[in-house]
């Protein structure tokens, strides 16, 4: 008989659950400065051309890889090969670092919620350079985060999903129609956003909005593998990565709608010109919009509060995939309850974002504390996750299903009704179209760093080079970590939560906890 494993208990649960994993600070941050810096609507169509070409199917991929094994990336990695299964490890080692640095920023968005109607201006250096107040609002951050993991995948991260995934949308929804009736400046927002400027594009708004949707889906770092192995056996995954896809796509979009109107308002009211607000700008979340809320007096102040609640929903919602990723592991390879842990990996991630958020508050005060590579701790996190780890990952997952398990009999794992033409057209993305673009993606990141634009020219960097080298090495730790360690002992599978999870209730029925279980 089969053993009972965690799973999600509906198809909509895992989508809203997933589709939480994506929206995050990536589509609210991240996306409109890139969007302004390269010509508006034109980077709006590469972004969604790359989902639909590059993401969707990556996403498919990754999905597989859990489903197939129903267990964490290590041992999911190690059904397909043996020899495989570092590439689990990275999986489970690159949602730590991202924690780290996710911790620091989802704390900015809590502080500034909680701030709206103290008004948020000119707040960013100060908050930033407050090492108390970064730290409280990290690790009450990091609590909202435990607490919900805590709780299970269904009981926890899918019932959250549930009422924080329509409660984003409805506050966004909010957030527009206010936007929208702002009168002056309005039109003039919509078309910059609506109306494409082709002369704005380039080569690396190209790429830019590949690494964003890549980011944006949360590839290459384990979620979806982990998310996709609680999936239960009815959920199909071609209509949910279709699904989780649209609504990432759509949230972002209407994101863009809720922005724009209300920058080139303010823009056109102040008499400041939209070059001289920094849209193009990191600043543009925590600097630039804080500025236009508070020129609009309690309407502002309301949306503010309004935004950052969501920003922080978002970023909560994706905090918790990542920390599930490393919690499923230490469960399952160490089998010890979830709540410990949670609460274990928590712990060290909040204890190393403290550095990353003193160094990244020193850098935005001007000055360097920690600094690595010529870059405070947060951005070097960010490039070595974001920019060099999570395509390689990615392009692991595309190549492990697409060559190793085979089109077929990915297709196969996962719904075995289905079969005819569905194979081909993954087995041409999985094998070809996608791992070349993810390797285009890779290897401009790269050049990027090693060779930067220095006032219009590219020049070396040792720096740059500090950082591919230090990603690589992590790559090449998890390698001999895992062939020393764990090739060949037991990493578990999603059976074994309900396993330790019996075995204690009835332990507790017997007599009082003794603490760490650890079943023969
Ligand atoms: N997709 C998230 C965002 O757009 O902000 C970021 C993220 C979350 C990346 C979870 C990776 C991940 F595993």
């Amino acid at each position: 008989m089969e053993k009972k494993k965690t799973s999600f208990g509906t198809s909509i649960g895992f989508e809203l659950a997933a589709a939480g994993s994506a929206v995050g600070l990536g589509n609210l941050w991240g996306f409109p400065y890139k969007t302004s810096a390269n010509g508006g609507a034109a980077y709006l169509f590469m972004y969604l051309a790359c989902i639909l070409l590059v993401g969707a199917a990556a996403m498919l991929a990754e999905f597989i890889i859990g489903r197939r094994a129903r267990a964490n990336p290590v041992t999911a990695y190690k059904e397909i090969s043996k020899n495989c299964g570092w590439f689990g490890l990275a999986v489970v080692v690159i949602p730590a670092l991202i924690m780290c640095y996710y911790f620091v920023l989802g704390g900015y968005t809590v502080k500034y919620s909680l701030n709206s109607f103290a008004g948020n201006a000119g707040m960013f250096q100060r908050f930033a350079g407050n090492a108390g107040d970064v730290i409280l609002h990290t690790a009450v951050f990091a609590l909202l985060a435990l607490a919900i993991v805590v709780a299970g995948v269904r009981g926890g991260i899918e019932k959250t999903s549930k009422i924080l995934m329509p409660t984003m949308l409805v506050i966004l929804v909010v957030i527009i129609s206010f936007s929208l009736l702002l009168g002056e400046g309005v039109s003039e927002g919509l078309a910059f956003y609506l109306r494409p400027d082709f002369s704005a594009m380039s080569w690396s708004g190209a790429l830019s909005a590949m690494g964003q949707a890549f980011f944006s889906l949360s590839l290459g770092c384990g979620a979806m593998i982990c998310y996709g192995s609680y999936s239960g056996k009815k959920v199909n995954l071609f209509r949910s990565t279709a699904v989780i896809c649209v609504l990432d796509s759509l949230l972002t979009f209407m994101v863009g709608l809720a922005i724009f109107p209300a920058l080139f308002h303010y823009a056109a009211v102040s008499g400041v010109s939209t070059a001289e607000l920094g849209m193009g700008g990191m600043g543009l979340m925590f600097i630039t919009l804080p500025m236009v809320f508070e020129d609009m007096s309690v309407v502002g102040s309301t949306l503010s509060l309004l935004f950052f609640a969501m920003a922080a929903i978002a970023a909560l919602t994706s905090v918790i995939s990542i920390l599930e990723v490393v919690t499923q592991f230490v469960i399952q390879k160490f089998r010890i309850f979830r709540t410990r842990a949670a609460l274990l990996v928590t712990g060290i991630c909040v204890a190393l974002s403290v550095p990353v958020g003193l160094s990244f508050g020193a850098a935005m005060n001007g000055g360097s504390l920690m600094a690595l590579f010529g870059r405070n701790l947060l951005e070097v996190l960010d490039m070595i996750t974001n920019t060099i780890l999570m395509p390689v990952c990615a392009l692991f997952a595309c190549l492990a299903v697409g060559w190793i398990i085979g089109p077929r009999e990915a297709v196969k794992a996962i719904s075995p009704e289905r079969d005819g033409k569905a194979h081909r057209l993954l087995g041409l993305m999985l094998k070809v179209v996608t791992p070349l673009l993810i390797i285009v993606i890779e290897i401009f990141g790269i050049f990027d760093l090693i060779m930067p634009l220095d006032n219009g020219v590219r020049r070396f960097s040792a720096d740059g080079c500090g950082i591919v080298v230090c990603a690589y090495g992590i790559l090449l730790v998890c390698a001999v970590v895992y062939f020393a360690f764990l090739k060949n002992s037991d990493t578990g599978n999603n059976s074994d939560e309900l396993q330790v999870d019996a075995l204690e209730a009835e332990r507790v029925k017997a007599g009082p906890s003794r603490g760490w279980y650890r079943p023969e």
